[in-house]
């Protein structure tokens, strides 16, 4: 059967709802004026992306040692490469955007709670600069994030409605 495992397609779309609610949290939050409450929409936004990291360590794991099926026969090599180059990088994403994350945070000397259960040590010192640039890292990160998921979505239509290839269902397990 040319499908993913169950256990990646858990992955896949528990991370993508995950991802894209911390995507959509994070620019809501830090367009408003800081106050106790959303305080406390930052800490939902920093633990939920801590538990993104998480689960980022563990797929790559799973993924390591469950290689992905092959692509459909149709595709040309040039597509497979492109398909598989777009991948890696929403791999690169899936740890650049907590790490830069936790990183900023620490260079603010604020705290990563994850829901009160236990506290992240800083992985960067305390300095304002640095902050700066994080905060940067962070927010242009988010924003080539967001084209890449587009990117994403409009090759699976394309797939999906012209060439007809069921990539789709790979995914949802229905191929
Ligand atoms: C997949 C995980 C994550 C995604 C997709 C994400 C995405 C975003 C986005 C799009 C913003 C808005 C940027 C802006 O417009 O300024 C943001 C803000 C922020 N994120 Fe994340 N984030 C993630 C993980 C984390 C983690 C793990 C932390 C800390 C431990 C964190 C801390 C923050 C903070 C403090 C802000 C507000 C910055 C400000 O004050 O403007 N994020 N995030």
């Amino acid at each position: 059967m040319n499908k993913y495992n169950l256990v990646s397609r858990i992955f896949h779309w528990t991370m993508a709802i995950a991802i894209i609610g911390t995507l959509a949290l994070g620019l809501y939050m830090a367009d408003l004026e800081f106050t106790p409450e959303v305080g406390e929409l930052y800490g939902y936004h920093k633990a939920t992306g801590v538990l993104i990291l998480l689960a980022f360590f563990l797929r790559i794991i799973w993924v390591y040692k469950h290689k992905a099926p092959p692509f459909p026969s149709s595709m040309k090599e040039c597509e497979k490469k492109l398909a598989t180059a777009a991948h890696r990088l929403l791999y690169f994403f899936m740890f650049l955007m907590p790490m830069s994350g936790w990183a900023m945070s620490s260079s603010g000397g604020y705290p990563v709670s994850v829901f009160g259960l236990f506290t992240l040590p800083s992985i960067v010192p305390k300095n304002k600069e640095l902050f700066d640039i994080l905060h940067e890292v962070h927010e242009y990160a988010g924003f080539a994030l967001i084209a890449l998921l587009v990117i994403h979505v409009a090759a699976v239509i394309y797939h999906q409605f012209v060439r007809k290839d069921n990539v789709l269902g790979r995914m949802t397990g229905r191929n």
